[in-house]
């Protein structure tokens, strides 16, 4: 009860930052433009977050999923040899696609249309699979909003069902979730298909708690 309301309040002030923050912000070091359709990356704190727990190095290929403004596909497009950025929503994609071309790496990284894997080819293989899923319950209803509802889990599930058949031996996904949303459920899913975690960070902030996990297939 008390938790679906402070997620409902979470959504409320997120929808409102959206509309009326800045479209043009810095994150370490890098602008990045945004409309009021895509998340973010400068007000809430998992984009900073994740973004700073990139290490990625120079011969892997990386798959962001959820790019968003593209923060971290950019970020990991610093070092990697490759990046493929997805997400579900058209206008993110935009914007995803302008962010990486003001820096210079479009030769470097892609950005697709679609559901989860839906659309790449099943001998694309990754070393790092980066994930900020959205984590409040809710319905979706806008494009928007597939930035913040994942009602009863069932994106995660579905990504940790077929992200094993992206990932190449010895690879990693790394992802973030929050102390609101029930992360101990959240390990029980990844778990049920062969997957096991590790916690690679995690930060308090006086709303919630970030954690970043690693997870490997077992
Ligand atoms: C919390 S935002 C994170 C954005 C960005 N990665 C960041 O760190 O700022 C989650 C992103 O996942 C995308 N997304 C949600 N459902 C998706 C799906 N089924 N397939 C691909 N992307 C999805 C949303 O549109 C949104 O851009």
């Amino acid at each position: 009860m008390f938790s679906n309301l402070r997620q409902s309040m979470s959504a409320w002030i997120i929808k409102k930052i959206q509309r009326y923050g800045p479209h043009r912000v810095s994150v370490l070091g890098k602008t990045y433009e945004i409309s009021e359709n895509v998340f973010n990356p400068r007000f809430y704190y998992t984009s900073i977050l994740m973004a700073k727990n990139i290490k990625v190095l120079s011969d892997e290929v990386v798959l962001d999923m959820g790019t968003g403004s593209g923060i971290q596909a950019i970020t990991a497009g610093q070092t990697a040899s490759k990046v493929i950025a997805v997400d579900i929503n058209p206008e993110a994609v935009r914007f995803a696609k302008r962010n990486i071309i003001a820096n210079r790496l479009e030769n470097r990284i892609s950005v697709i249309q679609c559901d989860l894997f839906s659309s790449l080819d099943s001998g694309h293989k990754f070393n790092v699979i980066l994930f900020t899923p959205p984590y409040l319950e809710g319905v979706v209803k806008s494009s928007f909003d597939h930035a913040l509802f994942d009602p009863n889990k069932e994106l995660v599930y579905r990504f940790f069902r077929d992200a094993k058949d992206y990932i190449k031996p010895g690879g990693y996904v790394q992802m973030l979730y929050s102390s609101v949303a029930g992360p101990e459920r959240i390990l029980e899913i990844p778990q049920q298909f062969g997957w096991r975690h590790s916690l690679m960070a995690k930060e308090k902030t006086f709303t919630e708690e970030f954690l970043i996990y690693k997870f490997i297939l077992v």
